[in-house]
């Protein structure tokens, strides 16, 4: 008999509820985004997030319970993003899991965003297991974990200021691309040279760290110099420069984590490894150095809950599980 675990994800502008069977098979897959809607304010409005995960949760449910073909009777465990994140937003996933868990009896358990975007691989390839090295790289993280075990990820390396993301979706923004900015720098990008301008990196000595702040910097400064001087800014061939220089340190020190760990597994998660760049250069470098790369589709990178749901199935399996008292944490780190 499978286990069903039913996924809910509310922490930013995507409410989703998915179905997922032993945390490998999805049975359902809704996603509610808002996205279009923030994108007139080039951002995410916490307080109108909040009050559209109030608006969709009952009805995502709903619906992932229908198109999975199943009702809660048959699920075996309430799985729910508990941070980090945007708080109201969290809640609102939150109370509606709990508000389940209590009136179904069955068990609670609140799953943290980077194991669960961690998890989208588990999805993607049936056979993969711990241990590998996992590059989480989305608007609010940019890390390199190892993961030992399906609940068992150290942290080897994270962002000291900015997440890459967050780097992107400025830049994007400053250069009139609009909200959400990741994928259309990425459109932006792909008819533009990577080498017509140049970006410092930085890179911290024996450290998997990452520092974003003065890159992003750079590129608004160097924006605005060639605009008060007059000249036009190819944005194709900017945006293939940024982030082709933002890929490299990521690359690099991904690559680095699986050398000295001689940990030849990487599997990379999160919403800019749907970067197209970003995929291309880690594959090329993984496959010199003989280390398997794995990274989820783009409907899988971005936030959703059947990774939610999958990392729930891990938990639930480990005997983990929460009660009433579990809050939201806007700032939760593994
Ligand atoms: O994982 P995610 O949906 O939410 C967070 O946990 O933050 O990631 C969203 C981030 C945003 O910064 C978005 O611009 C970026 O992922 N993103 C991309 C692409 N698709 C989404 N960045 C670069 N290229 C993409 N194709
Ligand atoms: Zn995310």
């Amino acid at each position: 008999m499978s286990i069903l675990t039913l996924g809910i994800e509310s922490s930013c502008d995507e409410t989703a509820a998915s179905v997922v069977a032993d945390g490998r098979v999805i049975l359902s897959d809704v996603i509610a985004s808002q996205a279009d809607f923030h994108s007139q304010y080039g951002g995410v409005v916490p307080e109108i997030a909040s009050r559209m995960h109030v608006e969709s949760i009952i009805p995502c449910i709903s619906k992932a319970l229908g198109e999975g073909g199943v009702s809660l009777k048959d699920i075996d465990a309430i799985c729910v993003t508990k941070g980090p994140g945007l708080v109201g937003a969290l809640l609102v996933g939150i109370s509606a899991a709990k508000g389940l868990s209590e009136v179904t009896g069955l068990p609670l358990i609140g799953v943290g965003h980077i194991e669960s975007h961690i998890a989208a691989n588990y999805l993607t390839f049936p056979e993969l297991e711990p241990p590998f090295v996992g590059l989480i790289v989305s608007g609010g993280h940019t890390e390199i974990v190892l993961v030992d075990d399906y609940n068992k990820i150290e942290i080897l390396g994270r962002t000291r200021d900015d997440a890459a993301g967050e780097a992107i979706d400025k830049l994007a923004r400053v250069i009139g691309l609009g909200y959400p900015g990741g994928p259309k720098m990425d459109l932006a990008g792909q008819s533009g040279d990577v080498n017509k301008y140049a970006f410092p990196r930085t890179v911290f000595k024996e450290s998997l760290d990452f520092s974003f702040s003065g890159i992003k910097t750079h590129a608004l400064n160097m924006i605005n110099q060639l605009r008060m001087n007059g000249q036009d800014v190819d944005l194709a061939d900017f945006a293939a420069s940024y982030q082709n220089a933002i890929s490299n340190v990521l690359v690099e020190n991904s690559i680095n984590a699986c050398i000295n760990l001689k940990c030849y597994n990487l599997c990379m998660a999160g919403g800019v490894s749907a970067n197209s760049l970003l995929r291309e250069r880690i594959s090329e470098r993984a496959k010199e150095k003989g280390i398997n790369i794995y990274y989820p589709p783009v409907k899988l990178c971005t936030d959703n809950a059947s990774m939610v749901a999958s990392a729930g199935y891990y938990a639930y399996r480990n005997g983990i599980r929460d009660d009433l008292s579990m809050n939201a944490y806007p700032s939760y780190s593994l």
